[in-house]
């Protein structure tokens, strides 16, 4: 079959068996490897992307199902040569070690800064309750987000910062 979608503000078309997955159209048609894919089961949220602006796991929808919607990756999360303030906040507060989780980390984090700019420790957690992170621990993700939150409130020009981590995650404290 055909499907058509409009993936980080790009049309595109390909052929696809049906049953493929949207985690693996996004990363075998697309080249698109910075959704992750972790445990096919709906567990891990690796692979969470956006879709019609709401996160869904990728591996639990067909890619199909995403036959003319939007679909937006970690890959359209920074504007350019600019990161998202999430991308950011990550950076700084050492948000992320093997990476793995972080893809999906911070497609879920976008979305909640975007439907509440000012989350509590307790609404970070729960936002991210679905994603499973096996390296960083907990603790410096909710740091990450609260940077970014944070940072927005405050008008800061999120790119190309080089302030001292430690610095800033006592800021965030
Ligand atoms: Fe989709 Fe783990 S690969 S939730
Ligand atoms: Fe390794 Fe989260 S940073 S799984």
């Amino acid at each position: 079959m055909r499907v058509t979608m409009t993936v980080n503000g790009e049309e595109v078309t390909r052929e696809i068996e049906s049953r493929l997955l949207l985690v693996h159209f996004l990363r075998d048609h697309l080249s698109l490897t910075g959704t992750h894919w972790g445990c096919d089961t709906s567990n891990c949220g690796a692979c969470t992307v956006w879709m019609d602006e709401e996160p869904v796991k990728s591996c639990t929808v067909l890619a199909a199902m995403a036959d003319g919607r939007t679909v937006r990756t970690v890959e359209g999360l920074a504007k350019g040569a600019d990161l998202d303030p999430v991308q950011e906040g990550f950076m700084q507060c050492h948000g992320l070690q093997c990476g793995f989780c972080t893809p999906g980390m911070m497609m879920t984090a976008r979305a909640l800064l975007d439907r509440n700019p000012d989350p509590s420790e307790e609404q970070i957690r729960e936002a991210i309750s679905g994603q499973i992170c096996r390296c960083t621990g907990y603790s410096s993700i909710v740091r990450s987000v609260r940077w970014a939150a944070e940072h927005e409130a405050n008008g800061c020009p999120a790119h190309g910062s080089n302030e001292d981590s430690t610095q800033v995650e006592e800021e965030v404290r």
